[in-house]
């Protein structure tokens, strides 16, 4: 016997498309993607809150393991917060530029002329700061508290991610996929309980006058993807 309960469920809402609608929208997005850069000059232009709320709705529709949406995002505008951020993020990455990245890794990041300053984490109208949420607390009668597992966070928060940096970019907001590790003054400034650890830290705003990006290149479906008919 089936252990599903029919009352727990509800009809699905899909969008049927017709062959040439479905072109239509694929074709449109794969373009719109296109042009989606990481991008480390801001201009400090404002930016509508609202399309941030926006973005972070979108973002919170992504799958996750036994749907436990295991993310916090942090949304920081507040400039004294921006400039903590950017002063100990800095501290972090000349540490790891002087000292801990290896020759390799420094090679790997030459392309993309990167160093340990980050006056973007000032300029930048917003900061959001993503923390995986590792355990959920439950709280019993008796105020005990208890640990509930969260089943694949890396993939879940991974993929929330993914779609808020799409989000973004598809709303014409630049964004910067940011790693200042070990992120762990994140925790600290932002205040953050001890079952989140920060994953993502991603400036968005506009792109400053003239900013460039490394002309880099992506690999094609055929590195990338195996049919197997
Ligand atoms: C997990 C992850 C961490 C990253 N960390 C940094 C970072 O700390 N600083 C930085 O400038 N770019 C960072 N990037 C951006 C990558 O360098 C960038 O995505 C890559 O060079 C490809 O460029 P594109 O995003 O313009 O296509 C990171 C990207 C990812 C996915």
């Amino acid at each position: 016997m089936s252990k599903r309960n029919d009352h727990l469920f509800v009809p699905l809402e899909f969008e049927f498309l017709s062959p040439e609608q479905q072109l239509f929208r694929a074709k449109d997005f794969e373009s719109r993607m296109r042009t989606r850069r990481t991008v480390r000059q801001f201009s400090p232009r404002p930016v509508p809150r609202e399309l941030v709320e926006i973005a972070l709705t979108i973002a919170s529709r992504a799958p996750s393991g036994a749907n436990q949406q295991p993310w916090r995002f942090v949304v920081v505008s507040n400039a004294e917060i921006k400039r903590e951020i950017r002063i100990a993020a800095e501290a972090e990455e000349r540490d790891n530029y002087e000292r801990r990245f290896p020759g390799e890794w420094l090679d790997a990041l030459a392309a993309l002329g990167t160093d340990w300053h980050k006056e973007f984490l000032e300029v930048a109208p917003y900061l959001i700061a993503i923390f995986r949420v590792d355990y959920g607390i439950s709280t019993g009668v008796e105020g005990n508290e208890r640990k509930i597992k969260h089943y694949y966070v890396q993939e879940s928060v991974g993929i929330a991610c993914g779609f808020l940096i799409a989000a973004l970019h598809c709303m014409g907001l630049a964004t910067l996929t940011h790693t200042p590790s070990p992120m762990g003054f994140l925790s600290r400034l932002l205040q953050r309980p001890a079952n989140e650890k920060a994953f993502l830290l991603i400036p968005v705003g506009f792109p400053a006058e003239g900013a460039e990006v490394p002309n880099i290149v992506k690999k094609n479906l055929s590195e990338v993807a195996v049919f197997m008919d």
